[in-house]
């Protein structure tokens, strides 16, 4: 099939390369010019496990091209997914803007009809309208159909390839035949399902995915707190919730919180519609309002632990991505940490597997950088460990309780796991002092 894709990036990149992978013809439309000359030269300008392979195969073998233009082999591409971004205003609602004008470009070159399919998040109601300018301004049919992305960053290939559901939102059968067609091998070749539904639902279903994902991190981390407080271990509590089929064990790990450029930005837009719509969403308010208290957990507990003044402390970050996997900063719990650390004048050395790049652009010379995770912590008064890595958790406890020990100060040598990666009691065999993310009762006294 001819496919075109508007917007390269993070979903829309995936999108293209995996479409030209199956065989398709992908037209790929970037407008960012630094985005394009790094497309263009065969690299990809985030991090995802196996993407930039994948784009350099489909570039060498032809069936991904990559323009800056809407020209006339992307309107006459037999579907055309629009992946531009919808970020956040201030106020929380979904800036539209470049999914209108890639809108108005692609009505103003079709010259026959033209199939949309929306794939970037938006407030329910946009496909209507923007079906509706697209009409006034093509001279030929225009058929926009919801089509939500539930890719995951750190595993978006296998989520695409393999995808738990594909939703269509579109009561036109000529609109949804050739999208069918083209979702259900994918759809097949896993244990997902295709579901057609109304186009106002399938927007609305977006925001309620990533709405009850939200509320089930901010469920784990309310009784992670109340762990603490009354002297419980969120880990054997999250145990006995998992083993429920009911409840299943997914979206259950306590930490400093959901971040990333899809969850907060998603709940926000939701009550931006809801309060518009004049309809309450006390519990959305809420999971909302436990996150932002979650992400700064970790500054808190260091607060604790050394006072309120950090002038002249030197502490180790690790993880500075929203989660492991990527190397993507947006709304990262790690970023508020950093800043609140920095803020009462602490001293830090930053490591990230993925993120240190990012990290350099964000912070220049504010703080230290290592290139590993181990020389992070020479001369370092405490670990505080943002984001779950996996390798992370290989490394040995003693190992970084000899690095941070620094009697000369008077302080046991701290380890702030913020996504309880390790274990406490093995912590406190390696000498060190743990503070975990509702771990009351495992490790009480410190
Ligand atoms: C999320 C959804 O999972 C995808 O289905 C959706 O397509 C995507 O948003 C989107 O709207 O585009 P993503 O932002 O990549 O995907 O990240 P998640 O895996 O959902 O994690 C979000 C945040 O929640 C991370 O900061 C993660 O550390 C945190 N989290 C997740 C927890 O704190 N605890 C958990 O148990 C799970």
């Amino acid at each position: 099939m001819r496919i075109a894709v508007v917007g390269l990036g993070y979903v829309g990149l995936v999108q293209a390369a995996c479409l030209a992978d199956a065989g398709h013809r992908v037209s790929g439309v970037e407008s960012d010019e630094a985005r394009l000359r790094l497309l263009l030269g065969g690299e990809t300008p985030f991090y995802e496990p196996g993407l930039s392979e994948l784009v350099r195969r489909a570039l060498d073998r032809g069936g991904l091209r990559i323009t800056s233009e809407i020209d006339v082999a992307v309107c006459q591409s037999e579907v055309v997914f629009l992946t531009v971004g919808t970020p956040p205003r201030a106020d929380g609602s979904s800036n539209l803007d470049a999914l209108f004008e890639a809108g108005e470009a692609l009505a103003a070159g079709a010259s026959s009809a033209l199939l949309v399919a929306v794939k970037s998040t938006v407030p329910v109601g946009t496909c209507d309208d923007l079906e509706s300018a697209m009409r006034r301004r093509a001279d030929a049919r225009v058929d926009v159909v919801a089509n939500p992305e539930f890719l995951a960053q750190g595993r978006a290939i296998a989520d695409f390839r393999e995808p738990r559901r594909v939703v269509l939102g579109s009561t036109s059968e000529a609109a949804l035949e050739p999208l069918l067609a083209l979702y259900r091998p994918f759809v097949e070749s896993g244990s997902g399902r295709l579901v057609v539904i109304d186009r106002r639902s399938a927007e609305l279903a977006k925001y309620a995915a990533n709405g009850a994902l939200a509320l089930r991190v901010s469920m784990i981390n309310e009784y992670a707190r109340l762990c603490d407080a009354v002297g419980a271990d969120i880990e054997e509590v999250r145990q006995v919730l998992a083993s429920d089929p009911r409840i299943g064990p997914h979206f259950l790990e306590a930490g400093l919180g959901f971040g990333g450029s899809c969850l907060p930005k998603d709940i926000t837009s939701l009550l931006h519609q809801a309060r518009a719509a004049d309809c309450e969403m006390p519990l959305v308010e809420a999971l909302y309002a436990v996150n932002q208290g979650q992400r700064t957990r970790l500054a808190e507990l260091a607060v604790e632990a050394f006072g309120d003044e950090l002038s002249g402390r030197r502490f180790a970050v690790w993880g500075l991505a929203f989660k492991p996997g990527s190397d993507d900063l947006r709304e990262s719990p790690a970023i508020l940490t950093i800043d609140e650390l920095l803020r009462r004048g602490a001293r830090l050395t930053l490591y990230d597997p993925a993120a240190l790049d990012n990290a350099r652009a964000l912070y220049g010379g504010r703080v230290d950088y290592a290139s590993t995770a181990l020389s992070a912590l020479e001369g370092a008064e405490a670990l505080l460990l943002c984001t779950a890595w996996p390798e992370l958790a290989q490394l040995s406890l003693s190992a970084i309780a000899e690095r941070i020990s620094t009697p000369e100060r008077n302080t046991p040598p701290y380890l702030f796991d913020g996504r309880n990666l390790f274990d406490p009691v093995e912590a406190g065999r390696a000498g060190l002092v743990y503070r975990g993310v509702g771990r009351g009762r495992a490790f009480p006294s410190g």
